[in-house]
């Protein structure tokens, strides 16, 4: 169903899942999270709304300290590393953040305080004693990854002290069957110990939660299943750990000083973090947030992966709930996976860090270039359903879509006006059916990608701009302006002033997904793509509208689009065989 009540707000905030600071990003999690939202603000800003993007690193939580105590260095040092090159592998990718932050930062202590005691406040928070595994050897508790054992539900013997990764399944710690440290070094068995948590009471929120999911029927299936399902049976969450690595508790006494509060409560409200850090760095305003969370003419979205819906569709808008005076999401973007077609086995496999068959950010961009990675990835973008990240189809579709169609075409047509107009854009002779059934489809495509990306449907939007590529070659083959440059220069001068135009219609509605390319192809063209941001700019859809005029000067032409070899890329797909892609 086409959403268009994007025109109903002032301005737009947009949020990307942030990830942890405990190993590097890979494809999966671009395709999931990062890159269509970083496509979706690009649009916003080229169309002149005002839009905010946030993100940053996820820095507390249990497979932190594990992959610190595992190489025994500090968490302090795990997360230095991780924020860092994931910081950089984003501003690689052209992932367009207006700030990426970070949950270690003192500030983001005191916005997560101040949403605990608001809902302690409220009533919605309260203690109670569980059983909890401990080891005896370490004399401390062994919270979430720092046991394991056999799932209660399914068997599966490498399950997680809460969950189990194998069936999906949740339970309470003492459920675990034949527990065991997982904590190096550690040859004791964990007993069953009392400790005291606090519990976020999230069935207080049961029907403002419904009445809110209830009232968006456009978000995707997958996306309200999953809330639905939540929702329909809440129960009290427990929201502190036995561990020191992670926002303090802020309830006085011993008791609170030996936990912190959970990553999983923490975490989002980095968003809200980060919004304020950025309000002072840019604006020097400590309340600029304010307008960003709080005014209703303000919409905000997140984009995540499936495994993060039931944080960002349920328990996130409870807390934001219990803080009174806060927007609450008006979309939840969340997508499937990306899976991995493993060549040698013909099959398709998830990607995990045991099969080593993850392909990172780095190595990506280290071997591929950005527009490459960025156009395969939004073509198959795992929206409704899973997708296969296959190396051939990368390379069929990269070359024979994006070099092939809108490569080929605006080189031929700025090669072929270079050189026979003088380097400028021809002066046109009269406009025939043909022609302006061309110079209007650059307005419809516009409209197509416009309406397929209000909707959150990136592979369509991308598809709609290589149909417009296709019209043009179609267009082209049919004008021949190879044979009218022997004998009706005029006609060839309306040819190439029609691809001219085109040419520049692609270039605009290139720049949300490829914006090296669209910054390249408006460098030869010597036209200016609006900038926006948060402060809005002007609307580039307008600008499609107003021809580049005849006569303006154009730059040598370059191949935008180099293609992929095929024997780089058999090699390439052989050291990711290798398990080395990451
Ligand atoms: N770090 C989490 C993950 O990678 C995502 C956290 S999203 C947040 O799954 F917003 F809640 F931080
Ligand atoms: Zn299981």
């Amino acid at each position: 169903m086409p959403d268009d009540t994007t025109r109903d707000f002032s301005r737009t905030l947009v949020t990307s899942a942030l990830p942890y600071a405990n190993g590097h990003i890979h494809l999966g999690h671009i395709a999931g999270a990062y890159l269509p939202a970083d496509i979706y603000v690009r649009y916003q800003r080229l169309r002149g709304t005002k839009v905010l993007y946030v993100g940053g690193s996820d820095e507390y939580g249990v497979p932190i300290t594990l992959t610190a105590l595992k190489e025994g260095v500090t968490p302090q040092d795990v997360i230095d590393r991780y924020h860092t090159a994931n910081a950089d592998a984003f501003a690689r990718l052209g992932i367009s953040y207006d700030i990426y932050g970070r949950t270690s930062w003192d500030l983001h202590a005191d916005t997560t305080q101040q949403f605990f005691r608001m809902l302690d406040a409220g009533g919605h928070i309260h203690q109670q004693e569980m059983e909890l595994w401990y080891s005896p050897q370490l004399e401390r508790f062994l919270p979430d990854r720092y046991v394991k054992g056999s799932c209660p539900r399914c068997g599966y013997t490498e399950a997680n002290g809460d969950e189990c990764e194998s069936c999906g399944a949740q339970y309470t710690a003492k459920e675990l069957v034949s527990p065991r440290s997982n904590v190096p070094g550690d040859d004791s068995s964990p007993v069953l110990r009392p400790s005291k948590h606090w519990f976020l009471n999230l069935p207080d929120f049961t029907e403002r939660l419904k009445t809110w999911l209830d009232s968006h029927p456009e978000w995707r299936a997958n996306v309200k299943g999953i809330a639905y399902g939540w929702v329909n049976d809440l129960r009290p969450r427990c929201i502190t750990r036995d561990t020191d690595w992670g926002v303090p508790i802020p309830v006085d006494g011993d008791e609170a000083k030996a936990k912190r509060i959970y990553v999983w409560f923490d975490a989002p409200i980095g968003y809200v973090t980060n919004t304020r850090q950025w309000g002072m760095d840019t604006q020097g305003d400590a309340k600029a947030w304010e307008l960003w969370w709080k005014d209703a003419g303000t919409r905000m979205l997140h984009f995540i992966g499936k495994d993060n819906v039931p944080f960002h569709a349920v328990i996130f808008p409870a807390m934001l709930m219990g803080q009174g005076g806060y927007n609450l999401a008006d979309h939840v973007v969340g997508n499937e996976y990306l899976n991995i077609f493993n060549r040698r086995t013909g099959q398709s496999e998830k990607g995990s860090k045991s099969k080593g068959n993850m392909i990172s950010v780095r190595w990506a961009l280290d071997n591929f270039s950005v527009n490459a990675i960025r156009y395969y990835l939004c073509a198959i973008a795992p929206e409704s359903k899973d997708a296969d990240f296959d190396w051939d189809d990368f390379m069929n579709r990269y070359n024979g879509e994006l070099c092939d169609v809108v490569g080929n075409f605006a080189h031929r047509s700025l090669t072929m006006t270079v050189k026979n107009f003088d380097g400028r854009v021809p002066e046109p002779g009269e406009i025939e059916a043909g022609d302006a059934a061309m110079l209007n489809a650059i307005g419809e495509q516009a409209e197509a990608i416009a309406e397929a990306m209000e909707g959150f449907r990136f592979r369509q939007a991308i598809e709609r701009f290589i149909d417009l590529g296709r019209k043009a070659n179609v267009y082209f083959d049919a004008m021949q302006p190879w044979v009218t440059r022997k004998t009706d220069l005029a006609r060839t001068a309306t040819t190439l002033y029609v691809c001219c135009q085109v040419v520049r219609g692609l270039c605009v509605l290139m720049a949300p997904f490829m914006p090296e390319g669209a910054a390249k192809l408006a460098g030869i063209l010597n036209v200016t793509l609006p900038q926006g941001g948060p402060d809005g700019g002007s609307d580039a859809w307008k600008l499609l509208v107003e021809p580049l005029a005849a006569g303006a000067p154009l730059n040598t032409p370059e191949v935008l689009f180099p293609k992929l070899d095929k024997d780089v890329l058999a090699e390439l797909a052989e050291v990711h065989l290798r398990g080395e892609a990451y």
